[in-house]
């Protein structure tokens, strides 16, 4: 048997396109050249499909001078990508996609409705698993059935915050929380559009920052604690969890330039926990992926609250950071799993799934 081919897709239309670009190199390295036959197709932030013609275009940013692009057809008997260079059409055959894409457009259901239309097997959530986990508001209703807790929260429509009912709407949340509350933009990604306010005034700027991205805000009790995150990996039959990695920001909370520039801000792989609190958050962890319906992988955040003790779930990630620093392939490395096995892991997953009928 020839090698199998697969489409590694990177970049995307979201805020997260730039972590996308470095998630896809430590990814796209994994994937055994022996084995498959790479296409790399780069989303430009229009939302172009351009043919990257190497891991280096994609290190120095050029694939997107690409003269070539490249779409995959939704139609299910050719399962082949189409191919547009200087007038002419090529197709090439492909066995097994790996979408290497953040936030919207990406991991939201979107682009795996896409496949799905295709019916080419591809790596990670559905798109039940991948939308419900997008958007904020409705994770927390499925997490809420599970009995798992989650700060409380107020429900902000952006509507509103364009109508210029302010007052009213703070007014809505100072009835159930009490400051400092966070502010987020349901389908948040990449902490953008996040803030935390301290009064009325902040609370009301916050409003306004997160009405840019979403059309649904969450106004949410602040959590004083540790940020603990989880790994998650299987199908439904088989849903294994990683051990537990904590997060260190170096800022009042885990934003965008923490996250991804402020060296400081360090990760732990096995922190110490108080006696059997990496179980119940690798337990919740499984319940919560389960619940979803997701498939593949996904990185499941909690807090671990300061006075109570208590496991708090915060959201999910159903395509999680592949950078350098990225928790989610730390924590499988120290499973004894390294990141080639990891990545093959996922791709046998995506094959199986279309084996064993519909997702
Ligand atoms: N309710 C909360 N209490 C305390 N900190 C929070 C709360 N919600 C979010 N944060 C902080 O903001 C960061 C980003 O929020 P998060 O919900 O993880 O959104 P994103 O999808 O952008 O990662 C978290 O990592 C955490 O540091
Ligand atoms: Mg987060």
């Amino acid at each position: 048997m020839g090698r199998l081919s697969i489409a590694v897709i990177f970049g995307g239309q979201s805020s997260e396109h730039e972590i996308s670009c470095i998630s896809v190199q430590t990814v796209a390295k994994a994937i055994r050249q022996d084995t498959y036959d790479i296409t790399y197709i780069g989303i430009t932030k229009e939302g172009r499909w351009l043919l990257a013609d190497s891991l280096s275009s994609i290190s120095d940013g050029s694939w997107r001078e690409s003269e070539v692009s490249a779409v995959l057809s939704p139609d299910a008997s050719k399962k082949e990508i189409i191919i547009f260079e200087n007038g002419k059409i090529t197709t090439k055959k492909i066995d097994v996609v790996f979408p290497v894409l953040h936030g919207m457009y990406g991991e939201d259901g979107t682009i795996q409705g896409l496949f799905e239309m295709a019916q080419i097997p591809y790596v990670g959530c559905g798109v039940l698993a991948s939308a419900a986990g997008m958007d904020k508001v409705y994770t927390k209703i499925i997490v809420e059935d599970l009995g798992i807790r989650q700060a409380e929260y107020v429900l902000v429509r952006a509507k509103d915050v364009m109508a210029g009912k302010l007052e009213e709407q703070a007014e809505r949340v100072e009835a159930k929380l009490n400051y400092p509350v966070f502010i987020k933009p349901s389908k948040a990604g990449s902490s953008q559009g996040v803030s935390k306010a301290h009064d009325r005034a902040e609370l009301i700027e916050g409003l306004k920052l997160a009405a840019g991205h979403d059309t649904k805000i969450l106004v949410e009790r602040n959590i004083v604690g540790r940020e603990i995150e989880c790994a998650v990996l299987g199908s439904a039959e088989a849903v294994e969890a990683s051990g537990v990695g904590e997060i260190l920001a170096a800022a009042e909370f885990y934003d965008f330039d923490a996250k991804y520039t402020n060296a400081e801000s360090r990760t732990v792989i096995s922190p110490e926990l108080p006696e059997g609190k990496t179980e119940e958050i690798r337990s919740a962890a499984k319940r919560i992926f389960t619940a979803l319906d997701g498939y593949g992988l996904s990185r499941v955040d909690f807090f671990l609250e300061k006075d109570t003790n208590q496991v708090v779930f915060n959201e999910i990630n159903t395509m999680p950071g592949f950078t350098s620093i990225s928790m989610y392939p730390m924590l499988w490395q120290a499973e004894g799993m390294d990141i080639e096995q990891l990545v093959e892991k996922q791709i046998q997953l995506a094959l199986q799934r279309m084996q064993g009928g519909k997702a």
